[in-house]
Order: C-alpha cells, then structure tokens, then sequence
C-alpha cells in the first residue's frame, strides 16, 4: 500500500472545481472563511493562480490552487494523487465547474429535438 506524505491538518479538505470565477469562486470564499483548507481548482493555471494570488491578498491563506479540467481524465489523475500525497483525505467536493456531463449525438436526432435543443443551447 501507497504511503501518503500527509501536511499534518486537522482541517476539513475541500476541491472546488471551477473556482476561478463566478459561483465556484464565491464557495471557495465561503468554505475557507469556514476553517476549510480549499484546494481552489480551475482549467486554465494562469486564470487559477491569479484567482488564489487575489484571495491570498484578500486575506484568505487557506487556498491552495491546482489544475483541474474535469473533462480530461489526466488531469483528474493528477489532482486526486496530488490530495492523496499533500492531505491523505478529502472531505468536501463541490462539483461546480459549468460542463454538461453528457455528449449528444446531434446526428441521430430527429429534427424538431435537434432544433429544440440548438434554441435552448444544450
Ligand atoms: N449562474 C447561474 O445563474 C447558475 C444557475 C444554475 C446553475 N448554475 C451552475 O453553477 C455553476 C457555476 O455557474 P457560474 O455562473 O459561476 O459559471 P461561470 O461564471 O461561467 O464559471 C464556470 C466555471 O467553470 C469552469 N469550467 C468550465 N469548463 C470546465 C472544465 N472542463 N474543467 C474545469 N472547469 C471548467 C470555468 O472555467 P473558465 O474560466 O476556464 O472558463 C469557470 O471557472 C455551473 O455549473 C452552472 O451551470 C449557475
């Protein structure tokens, strides 16, 4: 079995997916005024490190940033080894991040559905 090099917290451990902007952003705030150690993740690094840079100015010391795309399964590899190794545990996760979850196949639809579904914007 895989030893974990576990920062030694007593903490709960959040992942915000997300969380550079918008709503993710505003949980992150909320959790780390809470007492929880939040791993503020986003897709682009640039966009993520400058979102921690910002809350760190603000006074949240809490925040912790680490890529994550949840639509590209290394990515997802990487951030689950990288909270195994740093924390060993995680309590909260906030699934936040605006993708769908699911692919359509445009192509097999009938054309009312098809139409439909190109207003709504799905
Ligand atoms: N705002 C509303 O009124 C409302 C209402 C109902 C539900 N929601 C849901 O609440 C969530 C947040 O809404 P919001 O208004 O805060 O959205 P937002 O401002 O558009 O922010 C969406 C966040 O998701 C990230 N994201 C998109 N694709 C991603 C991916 N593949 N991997 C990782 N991150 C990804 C975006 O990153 P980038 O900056 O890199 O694009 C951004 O940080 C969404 O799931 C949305 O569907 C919102």
């Amino acid at each position: 079995m895989e030893e974990a090099i576990c920062r030694p917290t007593s903490k709960r451990i959040a992942v915000v997916t997300g969380a550079n902007k918008g709503i993710g952003l505003e949980i992150v705030k909320q959790l780390a005024s809470n007492g929880v150690m939040v791993l503020l993740t986003a897709r682009d690094v640039k966009r993520g490190t400058e979102a921690v840079e910002k809350l760190k100015e603000s006074g949240f010391s809490d925040v912790v940033f680490h890529q994550l795309d949840v639509a590209d399964t290394s990515s997802i590899a990487s951030l689950a080894d990288f909270i195994k190794t740093q924390f060993g545990k995680l309590d909260i996760l906030v699934n936040n991040a605006a993708i769908l979850g699911i692919i359509v196949d445009l192509q097999h639809l009938d054309s009312s559905t098809k139409e439909s579904m190109e207003q709504s914007g799905a």
